[in-house]
């Protein structure tokens, strides 16, 4: 049984992987995050009071860091600045957060010895072409396109250098993109889904053919879960389930299932430097890990997505108009 501090736990995939791990194991967690826009407090509900608390500050903040890594025996670390619109916008508390917060914390489990695992993303390695067979793998070069994805590229980058240096036991995953309960409207499949509640229409930018590889936020945690446990140390691990589907298809598989024509959304403006297509291939975590995804079918996990969101308005209603309000502002 270990106690685990998990950081950004109260953001889309920490807050499902607290849920995740507190139901199918006898650990402990504290939650360190500092509820910005995109942390919720609702969604940690309803968990076992003896073996959860959250605790609301920041990974900048050296002391408040050092002394919950001193008390945990394993770091889990998802806080970061995550929506790549916002990025285009105002890219500074990605900087202040993604590498400043990650030194932080790096330094925490340095000086105590700690296991850490570091959670990034796909889109450090830029993104591919439409019609070529290559995936990511774990040799695949960094070229980051965004100010998200290079500060997360630059927070790998430490994690790597401070195992290298001070033999920091720690590892790193870069997942693709989640999909599941508890996502902020702001992201593409939620945002499309409470249009539809609230009785607007989706909003596909440019033409709609990027490619996004999908996977349930249960699968990431339970990939997460097999590296804490059989994962090698320095060692980097790529999540993904074979999800690659584009926009546009997503966009229509949306409002079929909400029992809508296919046709009823609304081109926008393109985001500026729009990666094209994220594809993972994750054999080594299958093969030297045994790992393997829960969620084998896309339309039956969005389906369940879906009826999460339409059960529970209160919970994105919170953020949709100040959202929507920042998209407009954006010209998306
Ligand atoms: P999110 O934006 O939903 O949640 C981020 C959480 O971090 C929020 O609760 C926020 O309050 C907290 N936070 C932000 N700055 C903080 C700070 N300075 N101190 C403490 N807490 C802070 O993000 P998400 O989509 O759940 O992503 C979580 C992690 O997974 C990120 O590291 C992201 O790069 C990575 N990731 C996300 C995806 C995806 O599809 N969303 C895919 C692969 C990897
Ligand atoms: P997003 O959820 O922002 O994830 P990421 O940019 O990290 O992949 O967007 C997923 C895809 O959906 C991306 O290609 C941009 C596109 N998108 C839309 O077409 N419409 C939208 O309203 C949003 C938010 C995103």
């Amino acid at each position: 049984m270990a106690r685990i501090l998990v950081t950004g736990g109260a953001g889309f995939i920490g807050s499902n992987f607290v849920h995740f791990v507190l139901s199918r194991t006898p650990h402990t967690i504290v939650v360190l995050d500092k509820l910005t826009y995109a942390g919720n407090r609702e969604s940690l509900t309803g968990l076992p009071e003896e073996r959860f608390q959250l605790v609301v500050g920041d990974i900048c903040d050296a002391a408040l860091v050092d002394a919950l890594v001193a008390d945990s025996d394993i770091v889990v670390h998802y806080a970061a600045e995550s929506h790549n619109d916002n990025s285009l916008h105002d890219p500074s508390p990605f900087v202040e957060t993604n590498l400043i917060g990650t030194y932080t914390m790096l330094e925490a489990v340095r000086k105590h010895g700690k296991r850490f695992h570091h959670i990034s993303t796909d889109e450090v390695y830029g993104d591919l072409d439409l019609n070529d067979p290559v995936r990511f793998n774990e040799s695949t070069p960094y070229n980051p396109s965004s100010p998200y994805s290079s500060t997360k590229a630059g927070s790998d980058l430490l994690v790597r250098a401070w195992v290298r240096s001070f033999d920091v036991q720690a590892t790193i995953s870069n997942c693709s993109n989640n999909y599941g309960p508890f996502q902020h409207v702001e992201k593409f499949i939620p945002r499309q889904i409470t249009n539809i509640l609230a009785g607007q229409r989706p909003k596909l930018y440019g033409t709609g053919e990027n490619v996004r590889d999908w996977i349930h936020a249960d699968d990431h945690s339970s990939a997460v879960l097999t590296i804490l446990e059989k994962g090698t140390i320095g060692e980097t691990y790529l999540i993904g389930a074979n999800g690659e589907k584009n926009n546009k298809s997503v966009i229509e598989m949306i409002l079929r299932l909400m029992g809508h024509d296919e046709t009823e959304y609304d081109h926008v403006n393109d985001r500026p430097g729009h990666d094209l297509r994220y594809a993972i291939d994750s054999t080594r975590l299958h093969e030297e890990l045994g790992w393997e995804p829960a969620y084998t079918s896309f339309e039956d996990g969005l389906l369940a997505t879906i009826d999460w969101y339409r059960a529970h308005p209160l919970w994105w209603q919170r953020d949709k108009a100040a959202t929507e309000a920042r998209y407009t502002e954006l010209g998306r």
